[in-house]
């Protein structure tokens, strides 16, 4: 595959003279830390599918993604309005037109809602059309006396608690690939209906696919799976692999932040990921918990202030409220996503920095897998409708409802700017 990368970048025209970052290729992240990343049985078979997925049209157009790391440097200055949303993981099972046409209406339903309470411009990026990969917090997974290989989405292996399904198999690579490129092509269609823009964002976690996706234009170097990609918490290390990846893609990047982040992490990956300071480049991703946002939240805007650095904050109040309910289902409660989400808001407009965009998971599909809204789902419903590959996602009613606050919590920020 660093055969293929390189004759990409033979072939592509240098016209304005930018190169790609120093010392980075597509593949340099092999030399540091990698982490989350799966044993493929056949490296043979791994390498012949990345060469192949190296050949292929990309996802995604460097203007389209020019177009949205402008915007999000406009949220960061507060005239613009970041709402990303979808999946945890997306499955091959949940693929249909209906399912994507649902995630679609219910994210422009509450970009409305949105625009119309702050006045601003909402940024629709779909956390979908390539999020398939997940991290895990144990691998192996072990039932009674069997250990197998845990589940890292379907791009990796198959969700099924046997061997056959856990082997990780590059060959579905194609099917992820594919299945991004019809719910892509499947938004767009929606979108042009909207006359509204829509981007799409995933999880720059299976770095073998993630790297043959790159492809050079204009001797620049980005990422065709999606406009934007974030590095998620358990990869954004000092020494990171994943971090060294980002570090040479021309598309605006993510960093979840995590209540194990120092400031001075932080930091050094902004300088990694952002030297020239461009606005739009790098957006925080703050999921510390409603418990520990107080606590971990400050110190870093501390730190990113003193620098002078332009970032967007953005809130995800998922990942740090997760919980297991009595019954074993993994599940959130909008109560507790909510008082973060507000603690979000509280806090930043404290400490001087703008709270300009929200990451949430959520699903047009009436769920039952966090409890809690106005009608409510309780505990002992879980069960009815629990459809989700990883993690408990907002119905559209919770999802609605959580838009209704943040359109409050958000017009209060832009009215006392
Ligand atoms: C996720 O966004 O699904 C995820 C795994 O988040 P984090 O990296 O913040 O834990
Ligand atoms: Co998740």
């Amino acid at each position: 595959m660093a055969g293929t990368s390189l004759t990409l970048a033979r072939r592509s025209p240098i016209r304005d003279g930018r190169r790609v970052a120093h010392g980075w290729t597509p593949l340099s992240w092999r030399d540091r830390d990698v982490r989350q990343q799966p044993a493929y049985p056949d490296p043979d078979a791994l390498a012949a599918a990345t060469r192949e997925l190296a050949a292929y049209p990309g996802l995604v157009s460097l203007s389209e993604m020019d177009a949205l790391h402008q915007a999000l440097g406009e949220a960061q200055m507060r005239r613009a309005f970041l709402l990303q949303g979808g999946d945890c993981a997306e499955s091959f099972a949940e693929f249909s037109p209906e399912t994507i046409r649902a995630g679609h209406t219910l994210m422009d339903a509450m970009a409305s809602l949105l625009a119309r309470a702050t006045g601003v411009p909402v940024i629709r990026l779909a956390r979908l059309a390539g999020q398939f990969a997940k991290p895990r917090s144990t691998d192996p997974e072990v039932r009674g006396d069997a250990r197998l290989p845990a589940y890292r989405g379907d791009i990796v292996n198959g969700i099924a608690f046997d061997r056959a399904a856990r082997t990780p198999d590059p060959e579905r690579m194609f099917r992820a690939y594919g299945q991004a490129t019809a719910t892509l092509s499947h938004l767009r269609s929606l979108s042009r209906a909207s006359g509204k823009p829509i981007y799409t964002s995933h999880e720059a976690l299976l770095l073998d696919y993630e790297a043959a996706l790159v492809r050079i234009e204009n001797g620049r170097a980005f990422s065709s799976a999606a406009h934007f990609l974030w590095i998620g918490d358990r990869t954004r290390f000092p020494g990171s692999a994943h971090v060294e990846f980002a570090r040479g893609l021309a598309n605006p990047v993510g960093i979840k932040c995590g209540p194990s982040l120092e400031p001075e992490a932080l930091i050094a990956m902004l300088e990694a990921l952002d030297p020239e300071r461009e606005p739009g480049r790098v957006t925080l991703i703050i999921r510390m918990g409603a418990d520990l946002i107080d606590h971990r939240l400050p110190p870093l805007i501390r730190a990113v202030r003193a620098l002078g650095r332009p970032v967007l904050w953005s809130c995800d109040p998922m990942h740090g409220n997760t919980i297991k309910s009595a019954s074993g289902y993994k599940t959130r409660a909008l109560e507790r996503i909510m008082a973060e989400t507000r603690r979000f808001f509280e806090i930043c407009t404290a400490e001087g920095a703008i709270p300009g965009g929200m990451h949430l998971e959520m699903t047009g599909q009436d769920v039952t897998e966090c409890t809690g809204g106005l009608v409510p789902v309780m505990e002992e419903n879980l069960g009815d409708r629990y459809h989700t590959h990883c993690d408990p996602r907002l119905n559209a009613g919770q999802a609605l409802e959580l838009a209704a606050l943040v359109g409050g919590l958000a017009r209060q920020t832009v009215q006392e700017a």
